[in-house]
């Protein structure tokens, strides 16, 4: 079987203008993720963990290599060289991003956040809202707050939307940053047991974590990231 992603030596460097100094974020970076596979990332702060998520969701263009992703809508594509409107589409429809970082928009209420993420994956208004609900309801967020704007929410309320937002799409690809940097146990042990529901449903998944005990039994293969590239190359494999 093709694997759904297959990242072949890529690299991000950033060339500081003022100092004119080049930082290189990720270099040789190569990895393949089977169809509904997991693989964790750790590593050090600053290692270039963050750098490899964004260089696939094209937060960063990557300088270097390849990132082959197998979507639905067109096939094998290189997101380095993809258009900006293939990109676009496949961010609404095939591939989810939870942050490290919380984002949330402007005049939007959060249960329309989440209801518009289902929307853009495809399903229709009545399935968009049900889907809604469970899944803010599933992240215990509490109603009375889903039609307010998430500017003034706490930061694990905000983090628990993103998550709620990421995960109702049930994306193909999903790309995971920390997500449960902030979170009480209660609620990592939510997000837990929802990963391993979307994994069970097929959808794939990258993600970097912390706490490497969070992880066991979750992930295939452990990448160990370390200033910029994999320390040892040789995947451990975790099952
Ligand atoms: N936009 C940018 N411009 C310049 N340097 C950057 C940029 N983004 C990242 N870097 C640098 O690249 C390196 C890797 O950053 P990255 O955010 O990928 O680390 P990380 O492994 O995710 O760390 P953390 O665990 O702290 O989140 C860092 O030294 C960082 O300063
Ligand atoms: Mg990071």
């Amino acid at each position: 079987m093709r694997p759904i992603l297959m990242i072949e030596d890529l690299s991000k460097e950033f060339y500081l203008h003022e100092q004119k100094k080049k930082i290189s974020s990720c270099r040789n970076i190569s990895l393949s993720l089977q169809k509904g596979g997991f693989i964790g990332i750790v590593g050090t702060s600053g290692a270039g963990k963050s750098t490899v998520l964004r260089c696939i969701y094209r937060t960063y263009l990557a300088t270097g290599g390849r990132v082959v992703y197998d979507s639905l809508a067109y096939g094998p594509l290189d997101l380095v060289a993809a258009a900006e409107r293939q990109i676009i589409y496949l961010r609404r429809a095939e591939i989810g991003y939870v942050s490290q970082f919380l984002s949330t928009l402007p005049r939007t209420t959060a249960f329309q956040y989440v209801t518009d993420a289902a929307l853009d994956a495809g399903f229709p208004q009545d399935e968009a809202e049900e889907r809604a609900a469970e899944m803010l309801r599933y992240f215990r967020l509490r109603e009375d707050l889903w039609a307010l704007y998430p500017v003034t929410f706490s930061g694990g309320e905000k983090l628990r939307l993103n998550l709620a937002q990421a995960m109702v799409k049930a994306p193909r690809l999903l790309l995971l940053d920390e997500p449960t940097a902030s979170l009480d146990p209660d609620t990592k042990l939510l997000v837990r047991d929802l990963l391993i529901r979307l994994k069970a449903q097929g959808t794939s998944m990258l993600g970097i974590f912390h706490d490497l005990a969070f992880m066991d039994g979750l992930c295939d293969q452990v990448f160990n990231l370390s200033r910029g590239s994999f320390a040892d190359r040789e995947e451990r494999a975790v099952k």
